[in-house]
């Protein structure tokens, strides 16, 4: 039987052996298997293991520092990079997504390449891969890795001739909380929603800039607040706000407005290979769009969207 215990015990003395006193080089990114895999490693290898967080300025409100924090107590050797105004002026005048994606992966293994050349002698790069990602990039593309997949970019680059070491590569999502449970990771981290790397730039249609990233924030810190609040947030897969280029007329006062229309999106999930909208109640909706309209200059008017995937895939773009 696979316990989580026996799992973390034999990983690390096969890190301890795989590594040495090599130094290794990881990139966070808030979302529970990159957590995992640091703090496994860590265990085996301390500070040797040498973590960076890059801010590309497309994350949630406040999520940059939160969880920096949360890893500087799990005790991680990690930097923050701020490289916001990279990725912004990268995405300026591009509205098509795949352009969007393509933009933020390439400047991601900018700044990436740029501070581990920083860090002298570095010999493997540590990724976050679970079995579904093996899985998946071997019938598309040959195993490969994560940072490919989830930055839509083609390939490791050749100048990163780091050995790759990935310590979940065997385990399904499920299994890598309970090894982040018994690793005692923040349950803000874990319990963490999925979250695109290319982050709020494909939830803003069109192109981005840091003022609509701004708009996009405040709505969606409202929305995720009430859901945690509301004790709604374990209960979806996945929510978020969507930006949508549309300006719709309003009233505020005796006055007419003609502001921004924002698009609220929860659903249900096993694996996000399909998903249904959450029936999140009435009420809590009608609360959100309120405070939404209330409080975030720039929006007048908040849709919901009960489109199911298939047809319609989890984000829109
Ligand atoms: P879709 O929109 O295809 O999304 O139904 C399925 C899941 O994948 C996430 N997603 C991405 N994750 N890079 C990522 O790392 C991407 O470019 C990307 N596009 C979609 C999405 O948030 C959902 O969890």
């Amino acid at each position: 039987d696979w316990t989580s215990e026996q799992f973390i015990d034999a990983t690390v003395a096969d890190l301890q052996q795989q590594l040495g006193d090599d130094k290794v080089v990881l990139g966070l990114s808030g979302g529970v298997d990159s957590s995992v895999a640091a703090m496994l490693i860590h265990q085996a290898i301390g500070k040797n293991l040498y973590c960076i967080f890059v801010d590309n300025g497309l994350l949630r409100k406040n999520e940059f520092e939160q969880v920096l924090d949360s890893y500087k107590h799990m005790g991680l050797n990690v930097k923050g990079v701020d490289a916001k105004d990279k990725f912004y002026t990268a995405l300026a005048g591009i509205s098509d997504p795949e352009q969007k994606r393509k933009a933020i992966g390439r400047v991601f293994i900018e700044v990436f390449d740029e501070e581990s050349h920083k860090i002298e002698d570095v010999k493997w790069l540590a990724q976050g891969t679970i079995y579904p990602d093996v899985i998946e990039s071997m019938s598309v593309k040959g195993p490969s890795a994560t940072i490919k997949s989830h930055h839509n970019v083609g390939g490791l680059p050749d100048f990163m001739k780091l050995k790759v070491v990935e310590p979940l590569k065997t385990l399904f999502k499920d299994e890598v909380r309970l090894v982040g449970r018994a690793l005692k990771i923040d349950d803000a981290i874990l319990g963490r929603h999925p979250f695109p790397g290319p982050g709020l730039a494909i939830r803003i249609l069109g192109e981005v800039t840091p003022e609509k990233v701004n708009i996009l924030q405040q709505v969606d810190h409202i929305f995720i607040n009430n859901m945690k609040k509301d004790k709604l947030y374990d209960e979806v897969w996945q929510a978020g706000a969507i930006l949508t280029p549309l300006q719709s007329v309003g009233v505020m006062g005796d006055e007419r407005t003609y502001e921004n229309v924002v698009a609220l999106r929860a659903v249900t999930s096993i694996d996000g290979m399909t998903a249904d909208w959450s029936r999140l109640p009435y009420e809590f909706l009608a609360d959100v769009s309120n405070e939404i309209i209330n409080k975030v200059k720039g929006v007048n008017r908040v849709v919901y969207d009960i489109s199911s995937k298939p047809p319609a895939t989890i984000e829109w773009e």
